[in-house]
């Protein structure tokens, strides 16, 4: 007997050590230690040991019961751990769950840094001013007459008489052209505000891109090729533009620019009010009055101008019906920019 209980003690820890989880265990519990388990009867067989040995069979007996009822319970907390740190529930392989919690760049201005890379691209700098500006540079120095309307106190937000919040991004042009000799080509981007009750269309905030061009011989083709490479570059399709004659104060001539509806395709919808065009930015020539302004010599050069709404192409690409959604900042709305843009 003293041979089978000492194989017992190799073969059952054996046994236990390579049971592989909590089934297999309790299963091998019941063969070893069970009512009919192998420990067991031999337990029942002591009464055949010959009276001598019997109390020492029944002490290693015991013993041996107890020993492997210890490596049970160490081997079932072995497996409870290893399910945690390595078991089968992790797959290393699997794609992580991408945090959320990170922040990006606004929509706008995402928008804003790719149109400014499609004027780098072109050659253009960049340049900035103030958004509290001097009325002179908003309105006198661009050659707006005393009585015009958008001085009116309707649209400007005034702080004393003679500063406001800039209504545009057309100052910078004078502020630029007062520090920098031609050749110059550049964009400034910037916030504007204007006293407008918010519509779907109008927010009392929002941005432009003004553009300016000046130097020997600069022509109005010269303006309809850069506008045409910014809408091709910019929405992407082969779309036509066209230029309508208009009234701005500091560009002579003016020119509104419109493109092909990107709804429709010229066909005409809700979209572009069935016309078929929509209407992405202002431009011109730069009036001489403004170059006087700046302090640029009479008839040495000519230049172009351009102002477009960072929020209007942004919504016309990507279908935003509602303006005041670029400035409520619901969550909902900005993630669906996450990673698009
Ligand atoms: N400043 C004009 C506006 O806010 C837009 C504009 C029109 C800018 C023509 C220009 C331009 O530079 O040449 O409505």
């Amino acid at each position: 007997m003293k041979d089978t209980i000492d194989r017992l003690r190799i073969d059952g820890a054996e046994r236990i050590a390579s049971a592989k989880n909590e089934t297999e265990i309790e299963t091998l519990r019941t063969a070893l230690l069970g009512r009919k388990g192998e420990v067991t009867s031999l337990l029942r067989g002591l009464k055949d040991v010959a009276d001598a040995d019997r109390p020492k069979m029944g002490a290693e007996l015991n013993k041996l019961k107890v020993e492997l009822g210890a490596l049970f319970d160490t081997r079932l907390a072995d497996l409870a751990g290893e399910g945690q740190a390595d078991g089968p529930a992790l797959d290393l392989t699997l794609p992580g769950t991408p945090p959320t919690g990170a922040g990006t760049n606004h929509p706008l201005l995402s928008v804003l840094e790719s149109v400014c890379d499609i004027f780098y691209g072109m050659g253009f700098s960049r340049g900035e001013g103030p958004e509290v500006e001097l009325d002179y540079y908003n309105f006198t120095a661009l050659n707006f007459p005393d009585d015009h309307p958008a001085r009116d106190i309707q649209d400007t937000f005034y702080i004393d008489p003679k500063v406001c919040l800039r209504t545009q991004t057309s100052p910078v042009q004078v502020r630029t052209m007062e520090q920098t000799e031609p050749p110059l080509a550049m964009i400034f981007p910037g916030r504007v505000y204007r006293n407008e009750n918010a519509d779907a269309s109008h927010s009392s905030e929002f941005y432009q891109i003004e553009g300016l061009v000046v130097d020997k011989a600069v022509s109005l083709t010269d303006l309809k090729d850069t506008i045409d490479i910014f809408v091709r570059n910019f929405f992407g399709a082969d779309e036509p533009t066209r230029f309508r004659p208009h009234y701005f104060p500091f560009t002579e001539p003016s020119v509104e620019v419109d493109m092909q509806c990107v709804a429709c395709r010229g066909k005409g919808c809700g979209i572009c009010g069935q016309t078929g065009w929509l209407e992405i930015m202002g431009a011109g020539m730069v009036h001489p009055n403004v170059f006087k302004a700046a302090g640029y010599p009479d008839d040495k050069y000519t230049g172009f101008a351009f102002g477009m709404g960072i929020d209007r192409v942004a919504m016309l690409k990507y279908g935003i019906g509602d303006i005041r959604l670029l400035y409520e900042n619901d969550l909902r709305f900005l993630n669906q920019f996450r990673g698009v843009l």
